[in-house]
């Protein structure tokens, strides 16, 4: 059934009918991808100083009171690529890499892979594409690049500039559509279907991506407070695009936190894709604009038509809810995030904010009463995916724009019940 909310533009949470909180997760395909991260910890070293990719978890002041805590994990800050897609999409690139290493006889099972950084001029015969709002694109150009192949990346006309201008800075191609995110997935695919030597980062379909997504459940693990339990759980909100990234960090929490974990993921009224897949059933066969949205929000990272059908199966048992929220609420807790804590988000970022104000609503205080929790048993944490590369005049600008939003609107952040 699609919520008459979704096609009315109302900013609302929507509880997951399927999900199953005794589900049972394969922690397999996790902890190889964990294991894997590991190995390509010296070679990432090697490349950009820096092994390890994972950010810090900071306390939100004053936004949450009567909660256990507020908490907020800066993938804003993620080292090289300042957003959460370069966990998946890292990932995939260097899982290539290998695999092509080792296939080529460029490198034994045994060598370090930090080897890999002598032989760059092997990658040169080979390309990556990808189609991107902008972050998934950056982290496959950033890393491809590094590494020495041919990189493409396709990108919807939603992609921000100054992602395009550091690509081709940096030696990849920027192919541009004059059309939305799902466009620049079928071109892409289609473009690297016509070259042998060529390899799609299928951002919808990838499970290099979303495996590589899931070792974030291990690293929030090791950050987590104590007394986290079914009881006092760890409510965990996440801005949601076509579904990959969110998804693949839901299902590494609940795999290993089980009852303790409660997932939920944030969309823009315009472009709610996830959420009308999952509600209507249809997964990536139903799109926004099939219900009067335009699918245009400033959230660029979150301005997706058409769900990951994948992600949206796997969501089915796991995932608690989504909410729906408006640009003009996303402008202001960018300036908020800025003016009190110091911390700098693009708009996308600022979307896993909002949960408690939701909790309040009708259906957030029937979905604590089902599982008898209060607002003062839970744990936040809203995942802050990007922002730290925005240019400075840019960010100055929406800066502006955030607090004039706050004037005209000091309310903006309290949800309507
Ligand atoms: C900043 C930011 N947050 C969240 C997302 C959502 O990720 P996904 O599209 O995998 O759902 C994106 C996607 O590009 C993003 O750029």
């Amino acid at each position: 059934m699609i919520p008459m909310q979704i096609s009315q533009r109302k900013p609302f949470l929507w509880i997951n009918p399927k999900r199953d909180p005794e589900v049972s997760l394969d922690t397999a395909p996790m902890a190889q991808a964990r294991a894997d991260w590991q190995a390509f910890e010296p070679l990432l070293e090697r490349l950009f100083g820096t092994g390890v990719i994972d950010s810090a978890l900071k306390a939100f002041a004053d936004w949450s009171p009567e909660a256990k805590a507020m908490l907020l994990k800066l993938d804003s800050a993620l080292p090289v690529a300042g957003s959460i897609k370069a966990r998946g999409g890292f990932f995939e690139v260097l899982s290539h890499a290998r695999e092509l290493a080792l296939a080529e006889g460029i490198l034994q099972p045994t060598d370090e892979l930090s080897r890999l950084a002598d032989r760059l001029d092997y990658f040169e015969n080979y390309s990556l594409h990808v189609a991107s709002t902008g972050n998934l694109g950056l982290s496959i150009g950033l890393m491809g690049r590094a590494l020495g192949f041919s990189v493409y990346v396709h990108m919807s006309a939603d992609a921000k500039e100054w992602k395009k201008q550091l690509l081709r800075s940096r030696g990849a191609s920027v192919v541009e559509y004059d059309g939305d995110y799902s466009l620049a997935v079928r071109e892409g695919r289609l473009a690297s279907q016509q070259d042998p030597k060529a390899y799609f980062v299928d951002d919808e379909r990838s499970l290099r991506l979303f495996w590589g997504y899931s070792k974030a459940a291990y690293d929030l693990l090791a950050q987590l407070p104590e007394g986290i339990s079914k009881q006092t759980p760890l409510f965990v909100t996440i801005p949601c695009g076509v579904g990959g990234a969110p998804g693949g960090i839901a299902y590494g929490l609940k795999a290993l936190l089980g009852e303790a974990v409660h997932v939920f993921f944030a969309e823009p009224i315009e472009a709610p894709a996830v959420l009308l897949g999952m509600a209507s059933g249809k997964g990536e066969a139903i799109k926004v604009q099939d219900v009067g949205l335009s699918g245009l929000t400033l959230a660029d990272g979150l301005a997706v038509g058409k769900p990951s059908e994948f992600v949206c199966r796997q969501m089915g048992p796991v995932l608690s809810g989504i909410y729906t929220i408006t640009d003009e609420a996303l402008q202001a807790m960018q300036y908020r995030l800025h003016d009190k804590d110091g911390i700098k988000c693009e708009p996308s970022a600022c979307a896993g904010l909002f949960l408690p104000q939701f909790l309040r609503t009708e259906p957030g205080r029937a979905y604590l009463k089902a599982h008898q929790l209060s607002p003062e048993d839970i744990y936040h944490v809203a995942w802050a995916t990007g922002g730290d590369r925005v240019p400075t005049p840019l960010y100055d600008e929406q800066l502006q724009a955030g607090r004039a939003v706050l004037e005209r609107r000091p309310d903006i952040f309290e949800i309507e019940d």
